[in-house]
């Protein structure tokens, strides 16, 4: 079998949908889609539903029970909770206690429509710093598991409002790392280089990522709406082992691994 692709996606607008045909996808919104997805099925959650818009995002929770309390509804505008909907898009807010046994369905600006870029692909699955090593040993399972070739692993990074943004490059390297990926495309090896030179070898990564993420676009919009905390859960690397992966037949992300 041969080594197994790493390709990067510095953002998801321009890609084509033929770009991640029957590839192994992670989509990576670091601050703060994909760090919120994976908090609230950590946190008991059934499943989480991406919806690119506000108003298929309340019809798709009305029918999955919001009414009963057995579907909640999130997502931002502007980093912000979206008028009318339970949640916003803080990882703090999907507690234990307000998530478990519950679905989620949410929209966001980038990351949510990040997925919707990806139609085509064998398999998304959400990355994020918190999950980044159980995130790349998922994929590369997935990557070798027909049997086969092996299939491309796509990193797609959400960016801003189109825009790249430092943050999701730099956990996109930290997959590459932990994943000890050998065939890696130009922007692969970038993102990987720029996660090395961030974290300097320090043995505890958190504050130079926590630093490096408030210093980024992501970063300095959080800060400019007062929600600086979301910085660091975001980069506390490696402490949630568990991947949401997007089950076509139905939709929803639920835990994979
Ligand atoms: C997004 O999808 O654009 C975000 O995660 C933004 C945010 O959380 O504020």
């Amino acid at each position: 079998m041969g080594p197994i692709n790493w390709h990067c996606h510095d953002c998801f607008h321009g890609m084509r949908e033929a770009d991640t045909a029957g590839g192994i996808v992670v989509v990576i919104d670091v601050l703060r889609a994909s760090t919120t997805i994976i908090t609230a099925l950590a946190n008991g959650a059934i499943g989480v539903r991406t919806e690119q818009s506000a108003e298929a995002a309340r019809d798709v929770a009305a029918h999955a029970g919001r009414d009963t309390g057995k579907c909640l509804l999130g997502g931002e505008r502007g980093g912000l909770r979206i008028e009318g909907f339970d949640l916003g898009n803080s990882p703090r807010e999907y507690t234990r206690d307000r998530v478990v046994g519950r679905r989620i369905v949410t929209t966001t600006t980038n990351g949510t429509a990040a997925v919707a870029a990806c139609p085509r692909a064998e398999a998304i699955l959400i990355g994020a710093l918190v999950n980044r090593r159980a995130v790349a040993t998922r994929a590369l399972e997935l990557a070798s598991a027909d049997g086969g070739p092996p299939r491309p692993i796509h990193l797609v990074c959400a960016g801003t409002d189109g825009v790249v943004t430092e943050e999701d490059l730099i956990a996109a390297g930290a997959i590459v790392d932990a994943a000890r990926a050998t065939s890696l495309d130009a922007a692969a090896a970038a993102a990987r280089e720029r996660y090395r030179r961030t974290i300097r070898g320090e043995e505890d990564p958190r504050l130079p990522l926590a630093a490096a993420l408030a210093d980024a676009r992501g970063g300095r919009n959080l800060v400019a709406i007062g929600m600086a905390t979301d910085i660091g859960d975001a980069a506390a690397i490696d402490t949630i082992p568990v991947v949401p992966r997007l089950v076509r037949s139905s939709g929803w992300f639920l835990i994979d691994a």
